[in-house]
């Protein structure tokens, strides 16, 4: 068994609560409500803890961070503490104040999500009229206030045919790093799945536009971009392994491994009112589940590559298979492969309208960020 090391990074899921309602939402099927998010100085402990540990950058994110209105104070104090602040945001309502009182406080990065390049199909995809332009708006301020700017653009059948036009949008933005994610099928995204898995085609096509790209603009703009995991054949090691790299903080205040941990079974996930972070990290079952090696069934147990990709996603494995302990489907040594290839034909038949999350209860939307969606 390898020795445990500290993890580098922390999410700072600070709430639910989100103007947007992407239909590939990685966030839990049921929500956080507002009343039960954890206070600021129950978040500033946990930011110190963090920093004992030796997590070197917390990423705040939700749902949307900023309708925290402690936000500021949390930056902060994770800049007190020597954590490198980044803010995951929509941008929706981000005005030139608020970014100012941010960047006072020790802001340090902001990665700014854009739905599509073309504003119609995008306000569509967030199910929010007049968001891209807000996006717009907040990537001017950014760049403005002299931060560094990320453009993450989640892509899928419906707007993949556009990712040299969100390319072109993230140069135009002065971004210096555009992530393109490939949705990960589980959760609220798992519901969407026909309507959001994009063809061979669309994948050939879309990662020629990447390549081309990345010659042309290089030493101007990185871009990350890996194949999805239903056209690979080996899966991505998820969070650079479970419990190896990195830790996940709820509204709620559980401890997860990953962002979608959640949505196992069968697992215990300590909260931060029961534990410290350190505790939580070296101690708990949920954490020691599938970490390393020795939880693996065959054909991780005795493959070449089972500390590269330390067998895929747990979460994928699980929302495909029901059992979180298998090899994860993405790898095509997989006996549940067939799974995923048959959703992967599934892409060719013509795609349903998306499934959008009913923001029924008021407190998971922020009153004044809200304007109706169409
Ligand atoms: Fe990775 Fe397991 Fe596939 Fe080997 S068999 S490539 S360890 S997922
Ligand atoms: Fe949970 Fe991959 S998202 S392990």
């Amino acid at each position: 068994m390898t020795a445990v090391e500290p993890p580098l990074a922390m999410l700072a899921e600070l709430t639910h609560r989100c103007p947007l309602r992407c239909p590939y939402c990685s966030n839990p099927l049921e929500l956080s409500r507002a009343s039960a998010e954890l206070d600021s100085e129950t978040w500033k402990r946990v930011l110190g803890e963090a920093a004992a540990l030796g997590v070197l950058q917390v990423h705040f994110s939700g749902g949307e961070p900023l309708v925290r209105r402690d936000l500021a104070d949390l930056v902060r104090h994770a800049a007190k503490v020597g954590l490198y602040g980044n803010l995951i945001t929509s941008g929706i309502n981000l005005d030139a104040g608020r970014l100012a009182e941010l960047v006072e406080a020790g802001l340090e990065h902001v990665q700014l999500s854009f739905q599509d390049a073309d504003i119609v199909s995008g306000d569509r995809i967030a199910g929010l009229p007049g968001s891209q332009e807000a996006k717009r708006r907040a990537a001017r301020l950014v760049r403005e206030a002299g931060l560094p700017l990320t453009v993450n653009a989640v892509v899928h059948r419906q707007n993949l045919d556009r990712l040299g036009e969100i390319i072109e949008l993230a140069v135009a933005l002065g971004a210096d790093r555009l992530e393109v994610a490939h949705v990960q099928y589980y959760g609220w995204a798992l519901r969407n799945r026909a309507a959001l898995l994009p063809s061979r085609e669309q994948l050939d096509a879309a990662t020629a536009a990447v390549e081309a790209a990345r010659t042309r603009l290089a030493g101007l703009l990185v871009i990350d971009y890996v194949l999805p995991d239903y056209y690979a054949h080996r899966p991505k090691a998820c969070m650079g392994g479970w419990g190896r790299r990195f830790l996940n903080v709820t509204p709620a205040g559980k401890v997860l491994p990953c962002h979608a941990a959640e949505t196992l079974t069968g697992l215990d996930f300590p909260t931060v009112a029961e534990a410290s972070l350190s505790e939580i990290w070296y101690r708990s079952s949920a954490f020691e589940r599938f970490r390393g090696t020795d939880w693996m069934p065959e054909p991780c147990r005795s493959c070449e590559r089972r500390e590269i990709d330390w067998g895929g996603c747990r979460c994928q494995a699980f929302a495909l298979t029901g059992d979180a302990a298998r090899t994860d489907p993405a790898c095509a040594l997989s006996p549940d492969r067939e799974l995923l290839v048959g959703a992967r034909a599934d892409a060719n038949e013509s795609a349903p309208d998306f499934v959008y999350r009913q923001h029924s209860a008021a407190s998971h939307r922020s009153p004044d960020l809200v304007s109706s969606p169409a």
